[in-house]
Protein backbone atom coordinates (compact mmCIF):
# COMPACT_ATOMS: atom_id res chain seq x y z
CA UNK A 1 0.00 0.00 0.00
CA UNK A 2 1.59 3.10 -1.08
CA UNK A 3 0.49 6.87 -0.88
CA UNK A 4 -1.38 7.39 -4.36
CA UNK A 5 -2.62 10.93 -5.69
CA UNK A 6 -5.77 10.13 -8.14
CA UNK A 7 -7.11 12.00 -10.21
CA UNK A 8 -10.98 12.60 -10.55
CA UNK A 9 -12.41 14.79 -13.22
CA UNK A 10 -15.23 16.60 -11.78
CA UNK A 11 -16.78 17.17 -15.03
CA UNK A 12 -16.44 13.58 -16.61
CA UNK A 13 -16.29 11.54 -13.09
CA UNK A 14 -12.99 10.01 -14.81
CA UNK A 15 -10.76 8.26 -12.36
CA UNK A 16 -7.34 8.21 -12.73
CA UNK A 17 -5.97 4.98 -11.71
CA UNK A 18 -8.76 3.07 -10.90
CA UNK A 19 -9.37 -0.12 -10.25
CA UNK A 20 -12.97 -0.81 -11.40
CA UNK A 21 -16.05 0.49 -13.80
CA UNK A 22 -19.43 -0.40 -14.47
CA UNK A 23 -22.23 0.59 -15.97
CA UNK A 24 -26.00 0.51 -15.74
CA UNK A 25 -28.62 1.14 -18.65
CA UNK A 26 -32.49 1.76 -18.51
CA UNK A 27 -33.11 -1.71 -19.21
CA UNK A 28 -32.12 -3.19 -16.37
CA UNK A 29 -34.53 -0.63 -14.24
CA UNK A 30 -38.08 -2.77 -15.18
CA UNK A 31 -40.15 -2.26 -12.38
CA UNK A 32 -38.10 0.51 -10.96
CA UNK A 33 -40.09 3.41 -12.09
CA UNK A 34 -43.89 3.19 -11.16
CA UNK A 35 -44.53 4.51 -14.82
CA UNK A 36 -44.23 1.08 -16.78
CA UNK A 37 -45.59 2.72 -19.87
CA UNK A 38 -43.22 5.75 -19.97
CA UNK A 39 -40.61 3.06 -18.99
CA UNK A 40 -41.80 0.87 -22.25
CA UNK A 41 -41.77 4.10 -24.34
CA UNK A 42 -38.64 5.14 -23.31
CA UNK A 43 -36.77 1.92 -24.02
CA UNK A 44 -38.32 1.32 -27.57
CA UNK A 45 -36.60 4.48 -27.98
CA UNK A 46 -33.00 3.62 -27.02
CA UNK A 47 -31.51 1.97 -23.86
CA UNK A 48 -29.34 5.10 -22.43
CA UNK A 49 -26.55 4.21 -19.96
CA UNK A 50 -28.37 6.47 -16.94
CA UNK A 51 -25.15 5.98 -14.61
CA UNK A 52 -21.40 4.61 -14.55
CA UNK A 53 -19.54 4.03 -11.67
CA UNK A 54 -15.77 4.38 -10.81
CA UNK A 55 -13.91 2.75 -8.08
CA UNK A 56 -10.02 3.04 -6.56
CA UNK A 57 -9.29 0.63 -4.43
CA UNK A 58 -5.72 0.13 -2.84
CA UNK A 59 -5.18 -3.66 -2.24
CA UNK A 60 -5.28 -4.42 1.81
CA UNK A 61 -6.96 -1.08 2.32
CA UNK A 62 -10.10 -0.64 4.65
CA UNK A 63 -11.36 2.10 3.14
CA UNK A 64 -11.84 2.75 -0.88
CA UNK A 65 -13.59 5.56 -2.81
CA UNK A 66 -14.78 6.33 -6.81
CA UNK A 67 -16.86 8.75 -8.48
CA UNK A 68 -21.10 7.72 -9.42
CA UNK A 69 -22.00 9.47 -12.43
CA UNK A 70 -25.75 10.01 -13.47
CA UNK A 71 -26.88 11.29 -16.86
CA UNK A 72 -29.99 13.33 -16.75
CA UNK A 73 -33.39 11.97 -18.36
CA UNK A 74 -36.45 11.21 -16.64
CA UNK A 75 -38.95 7.95 -16.96
CA UNK A 76 -42.69 9.84 -16.51
CA UNK A 77 -42.00 12.22 -14.07
CA UNK A 78 -39.41 10.30 -12.30
CA UNK A 79 -35.85 11.35 -12.61
CA UNK A 80 -32.91 8.87 -13.52
CA UNK A 81 -31.79 7.37 -10.51
CA UNK A 82 -29.68 4.73 -8.79
CA UNK A 83 -30.88 1.40 -7.48
CA UNK A 84 -30.62 2.71 -4.11
CA UNK A 85 -29.58 0.06 -1.18
CA UNK A 86 -28.78 -0.29 2.57
CA UNK A 87 -24.82 -1.56 3.51
CA UNK A 88 -24.34 -5.11 3.90
CA UNK A 89 -22.95 -4.04 7.06
CA UNK A 90 -25.23 -2.38 9.24
CA UNK A 91 -22.49 -0.32 10.98
CA UNK A 92 -20.91 1.58 7.84
CA UNK A 93 -21.57 5.03 7.03
CA UNK A 94 -20.14 6.59 3.76
CA UNK A 95 -19.73 10.30 2.21
CA UNK A 96 -21.56 11.52 -0.75
CA UNK A 97 -19.69 15.31 -2.27
CA UNK A 98 -20.75 16.53 -4.85
CA UNK A 99 -18.78 18.09 -8.09
CA UNK A 100 -20.84 19.01 -10.52
CA UNK A 101 -24.58 19.18 -11.43
CA UNK A 102 -27.66 18.78 -8.99
CA UNK A 103 -29.72 16.07 -7.83
CA UNK A 104 -31.35 15.18 -4.21
CA UNK A 105 -29.94 12.17 -2.13
CA UNK A 106 -33.00 10.19 -0.86
CA UNK A 107 -32.53 8.54 2.50
CA UNK A 108 -34.89 6.15 4.45
CA UNK A 109 -34.03 4.70 7.62
CA UNK A 110 -34.82 1.00 9.02
CA UNK A 111 -37.66 2.39 10.80
CA UNK A 112 -39.26 4.50 7.48
CA UNK A 113 -37.99 7.88 8.17
CA UNK A 114 -37.46 9.84 5.13
CA UNK A 115 -34.67 12.52 4.71
CA UNK A 116 -33.22 14.13 1.20
CA UNK A 117 -30.21 16.28 0.84
CA UNK A 118 -29.30 18.31 -1.66
CA UNK A 119 -26.62 17.46 -4.04
CA UNK A 120 -24.58 20.09 -5.71
CA UNK A 121 -20.96 21.37 -5.61
CA UNK A 122 -19.62 21.98 -2.52
CA UNK A 123 -22.05 19.77 -0.47
CA UNK A 124 -20.79 16.80 1.14
CA UNK A 125 -23.97 14.48 1.97
CA UNK A 126 -23.14 11.86 5.55
CA UNK A 127 -24.77 8.93 5.10
CA UNK A 128 -25.37 7.55 8.50
CA UNK A 129 -25.11 3.88 8.90
CA UNK A 130 -28.39 1.61 8.31
CA UNK A 131 -29.86 4.53 6.25
CA UNK A 132 -30.80 3.10 2.41
CA UNK A 133 -29.29 5.59 -0.17
CA UNK A 134 -30.57 6.33 -3.82
CA UNK A 135 -29.40 9.73 -5.80
CA UNK A 136 -31.75 11.42 -8.44
CA UNK A 137 -30.50 13.52 -10.94
CA UNK A 138 -32.65 16.15 -11.01
CA UNK A 139 -30.74 18.41 -13.84
CA UNK A 140 -29.83 18.63 -17.36
CA UNK A 141 -26.30 18.19 -17.05
CA UNK A 142 -24.49 14.62 -15.44
CA UNK A 143 -24.52 14.86 -11.86
CA UNK A 144 -21.14 14.05 -10.30
CA UNK A 145 -19.85 12.88 -6.57
CA UNK A 146 -17.47 11.32 -5.22
CA UNK A 147 -18.31 8.45 -2.83
CA UNK A 148 -16.06 6.60 0.01
CA UNK A 149 -16.83 4.45 2.39
CA UNK A 150 -15.43 0.82 4.40
CA UNK A 151 -14.50 -1.79 1.22
CA UNK A 152 -16.31 -4.10 3.71
CA UNK A 153 -19.39 -1.87 3.46
CA UNK A 154 -21.13 -3.95 0.68
CA UNK A 155 -24.63 -3.62 -0.71
CA UNK A 156 -28.21 -4.79 0.36
CA UNK A 157 -30.52 -4.30 -2.59
CA UNK A 158 -33.07 -7.07 -1.69
CA UNK A 159 -35.47 -4.75 0.93
CA UNK A 160 -35.53 -1.78 -1.90
CA UNK A 161 -36.29 -4.17 -4.51
CA UNK A 162 -38.90 -5.90 -2.81
CA UNK A 163 -40.88 -2.67 -1.59
CA UNK A 164 -39.41 0.41 -3.11
CA UNK A 165 -38.58 3.30 -1.41
CA UNK A 166 -41.42 5.17 0.68
CA UNK A 167 -40.92 8.30 -1.25
CA UNK A 168 -40.15 9.23 -4.97
CA UNK A 169 -38.67 12.23 -6.24
CA UNK A 170 -40.67 13.71 -9.08
CA UNK A 171 -40.95 16.30 -11.83
CA UNK A 172 -43.30 18.93 -10.75
CA UNK A 173 -44.27 22.09 -12.65
CA UNK A 174 -40.26 22.52 -13.70
CA UNK A 175 -39.00 21.68 -10.14
CA UNK A 176 -38.27 18.47 -8.35
CA UNK A 177 -40.48 17.47 -5.58
CA UNK A 178 -40.41 14.83 -2.85
CA UNK A 179 -44.39 12.66 -2.59
CA UNK A 180 -45.34 9.72 -1.39
CA UNK A 181 -44.46 6.77 -3.28
CA UNK A 182 -48.34 5.31 -4.24
CA UNK A 183 -46.81 2.12 -5.07
CA UNK A 184 -44.69 1.31 -1.95
CA UNK A 185 -44.92 -2.32 -0.84
CA UNK A 186 -43.95 -2.11 2.87
C1 LIG B 1 -21.44 2.57 -2.41
C2 LIG B 1 -22.36 3.62 -2.92
C3 LIG B 1 -22.21 4.09 -4.34
C4 LIG B 1 -23.36 3.50 -5.15
C5 LIG B 1 -23.47 4.03 -6.56
C6 LIG B 1 -24.58 3.35 -7.37
O1 LIG B 1 -21.81 2.22 -1.11
O2 LIG B 1 -23.27 4.07 -2.24
O3 LIG B 1 -20.99 3.73 -4.90
O4 LIG B 1 -23.22 2.09 -5.15
O5 LIG B 1 -23.75 5.40 -6.52
O6 LIG B 1 -25.76 3.28 -6.62
P1 LIG B 1 -26.50 1.87 -6.45
O7 LIG B 1 -25.44 0.91 -5.97
O8 LIG B 1 -27.55 2.12 -5.41
O9 LIG B 1 -27.05 1.50 -7.77
ZN1 LIG C 1 -23.65 3.09 -0.30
Amino acid sequence: MLPTGVKIDSITGAVAPSTGHYKKRLSEFRGVYRDAAAFDAALARSDPVTYEVIEFKADGSDIFFGTTTMYPGRVGDEYFMTRGHFHARRDRAEVYYTQSGEGLLLLESRDGETKTVEMKPGIAAYIPPDWAHRSINTGTEPLVFVWMTNIDAGHDYGAIVEKGMRSLVVERDGEPAVVANPGYAG
